[in-house]
């Protein structure tokens, strides 16, 4: 059974009940974050339900999500698309050229909409309907959207999507018109469309979905059950996940602290952030204070998932980077764009924002920081063709990269409809 929980303060640890339309603190305005009781004897044991019900037919033992309702808060019937139970893969190549043994990417980019955000779409919803709500809004970079949409509709509610104008990929914004989704293209970037949104909250009753919503990270945290799993409940060394509103690697970090509390791991991986240079205020101050202030930036980069100049959730991510021992560090586009064409090379690929957490990687070793002989799973969050635009200008040769990333461009080459043709074509790609 989901468990019955409390929403609490991570400022002043005050209880928040009755929740604010914003969900933030009436007191001091911090974030808020589910409390789940203590758990009983028997939790030893879930571990192992949690693993039977991979055979089972039952919807809510199908999701990745509900799979582990043991640690989701109880939030009525749950609006569900077979969410989570998503890959684990072994980098060869990358791990190979790295000189690592022991890479891996948990890819959540294989969600039902293609992002890690289903995972808490799934459990924002169903608290949504189950609280009454007609209608959800979120502002959003695109992959929010594009889940929050898909969730409105099976939960049989209204979607108000508000989105930077011209600055999302077009495969999420189709997305968003596809699931019915009334979509606002609001005349400037996300940190506008997040202050025009709460404005909105404020005066009209739409339930917010954005990541301040404590239920979002919820459903989130439960790819690190999933991660655990997979590798036997042994802990990576580290976990690296991009980050743009930070809700991310909270989730990651609040799951991970719930396991070792109840005694399913014994030590935590240290998780870290990367961030595009471009959008990386967290990085900034990580450097300067360690997180104890973020100065807002204005925001630029080619992943515009990750395009965020104002984090909501910096201090529960600083929080997790502290209790873990993780770093936060920045990549440039030509890093993020050779990290991406790498993955993409492993025939698994993902969005441009993911391929963040490989360029990080590459500067943390190169740093000495991380060691080549350390087991480090890649958070990849969103799937190769949401940016579809970006994957063409880079094997077009439209983004300047280094000779080695040079090397991994496939431009397509157009051809008479010609058997000779093609065989001088193949005969040119077995030479190079
Ligand atoms: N990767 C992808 C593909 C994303 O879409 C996002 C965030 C992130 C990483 C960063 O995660 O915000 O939790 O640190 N996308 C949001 C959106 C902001 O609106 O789709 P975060």
């Amino acid at each position: 059974m989901p468990t019955d929980h409390q929403l609490c303060c991570i400022g002043c640890g005050r209880s928040a009940f009755p929740t604010a339309p914003d969900f933030r603190c009436a007191h001091c305005g911090e974030l808020l974050e589910v409390v789940l009781p203590k758990p009983p004897a028997e939790a030893g044991t879930w571990p192992r339900r949690w693993r039977e019900r991979r055979t089972s037919l039952a919807a809510e033992d199908i999701s990745g999500v509900w799979r582990f309702r043991e640690m989701l808060p109880a939030v009525g019937e749950p609006v569900s698309l077979r969410e989570g139970n998503t890959p684990l893969y072994q980098l060869p190549g990358c791990g190979r050229r790295l000189g690592m043994t022991q890479l891996w990417a948990k890819h959540q980019g294989i969600n039902p909409t293609g992002s890690f955000k289903d995972t808490g779409m799934t459990v924002a919803l169903s608290q949504a309907r189950t609280a009454g709500f007609r209608w959800v809004a979120c502002a959003s970079t695109g992959n929010t959207s594009a889940s929050m949409a898909a969730y409105a509709a099976r939960a049989g509610l209204g979607a108000l999507v508000l989105v930077p104008a011209g600055q999302i990929a077009w495969g999420k914004l189709a997305q968003a018109l596809d699931y019915g989704a009334l979509t606002c293209q609001v005349q400037g970037d996300f940190d506008a469309c997040m202050r025009t949104l709460n404005a909105v909250v404020r005066r009209s009753p739409v339930g917010l979905v954005n990541s301040v919503n404590p239920y979002r990270v919820e459903g989130q945290k439960t790819a690190v059950y999933e991660l655990l799993e997979q590798l036997a409940w042994q802990p990576p060394d580290h976990i690296i996940v991009p980050g743009g509103n930070l809700a991310n690697a909270s989730a990651i970090g609040k799951g991970l602290r719930e396991m070792r509390e109840r005694g399913w791991i014994t030590h935590l991986p240290k998780v870290s952030v990367v961030q595009a240079l471009g959008a990386s205020p967290l990085a900034a101050a990580w450097r300067a204070n360690r997180g104890r202030e973020l100065t807002p930036v204005h925001a630029e980069t080619r992943a515009t998932a990750i395009r965020i100049g104002n984090p909501a959730s910096w201090r529960k991510a600083v929080r997790v980077l502290e209790e873990t021992g993780g770093d936060c560090i920045a990549v440039s586009e030509a890093e993020l764009a050779a990290a991406k064409a790498e993955i993409g090379a492993e025939g698994i690929g993902c969005e441009p924002a993911s391929a963040a957490a490989l360029a990080g990687l590459k500067q943390w070793l190169s740093q000495g920081w991380i060691r080549r002989d350390e087991t480090v799973v890649l958070v990849l969050t969103g799937h190769l063709l949401k940016d579809a635009d970006y994957t063409l200008d880079f094997h077009r040769g439209q983004m300047a990269v280094d000779a080695a990333a040079e090397r991994l461009r496939r431009p397509p080459v157009e051809i008479p409809a010609d058997a000779a043709a093609v065989l001088a074509q193949l005969e040119k790609a077995v030479q190079v």
